[in-house]
């Protein structure tokens, strides 16, 4: 029987253009706020709002199913959106701050990731190889930020990556064979670049599908040298 692979995030365009290649080799539990309008036959969704209770009592519940947990995709993240009746758009300069955005941002970018951290990473085997990846974003580098603002988005996907790297320095005493990453999709065509890409061209803007099957490359090469690494779409090494 093959293993589970966790998918969260399952209505993100990227999330649902990676189901059909961890079919191959996993058994797929995609979770979501909402169930998806459609998924890939075999996917077993399960319906979470991210608050820690709901983390924790799905956890449980997917320990209950037995079987090894050997892949975790976490795709959850917000750029924009809108919240109490107003389009909220990343935010271009310091006077645009605001608590309830950036509140926001760490909820979705920084917090939510981590608690799938602490609930999950625990369901995978302690000695045999397992891969869990955590969406991040290139602009998240601390070191190669020239242009400026999305100081929310920004702030928080940095955030993600120190959560990332911390936990693989203590995972690799518990988990010896884990490779948990932070991973650039590359900028994609889903509806959370929507808003900023009329500009791009097609060599700069990809479509799902052709994210899902790099992003596919990189996990199939994981290994547990990999782990605590913040790694780009062609597999190289992003500066933090
Ligand atoms: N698209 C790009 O160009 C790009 C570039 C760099 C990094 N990324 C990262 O890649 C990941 C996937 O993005 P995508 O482009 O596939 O975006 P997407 O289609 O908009 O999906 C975003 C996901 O985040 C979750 N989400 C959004 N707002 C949320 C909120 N307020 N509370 C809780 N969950 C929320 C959704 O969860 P549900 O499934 O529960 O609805 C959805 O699965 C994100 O982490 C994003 O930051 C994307």
């Amino acid at each position: 029987m093959k293993p589970y692979a966790l998918v969260f995030g399952a209505n993100s365009a990227i999330a649902q253009a990676l189901m059909p290649h961890l079919l191959s080799e996993y058994q797929v539990l995609a979770v979501s706020r909402q169930a998806p309008a459609q998924l890939p036959a075999g996917v077993q969704h399960f319906t979470c709002d991210y608050s820690e209770a709901a983390l924790a009592e799905l956890a449980e519940q997917i320990k209950e199913n037995g079987g090894p947990v050997t892949a975790l995709f976490c795709a959850v993240g917000v750029l924009h959106g809108t919240a109490k009746g107003e389009h909220r758009y990343p935010e271009k300069k310091l006077a645009e701050l605001n608590s309830a955005q950036l509140t926001e941002y760490f909820a979705v970018n920084s917090i939510v990731p981590a608690l799938i951290m602490k609930y999950f990473i625990p369901l995978m085997p302690r000695s045999e190889p397992s891969k869990a990846v955590m969406l991040s974003a290139k602009i998240a580098g601390i070191s190669d930020n020239r242009l400026g603002g999305w100081y929310g988005y920004r702030a928080s996907k940095a955030a993600l990556n120190m959560l990332v790297k911390t936990a693989s320095v203590e995972l690799a005493r518990s988990h010896r064979k884990l490779s948990l990453i932070a991973l650039h999709p590359g900028t994609t065509d889903t509806p959370l670049s929507k808003p900023f890409t009329s500009s791009l061209g097609p060599d700069k803007l990809f479509s799902p599908e052709l994210t899902a099957e790099r992003l596919w490359s990189v996990i199939q090469a994981l290994t547990p040298e990999d782990t605590g690494r913040f790694v780009h779409w062609d597999g190289s090494d992003l500066p933090w």
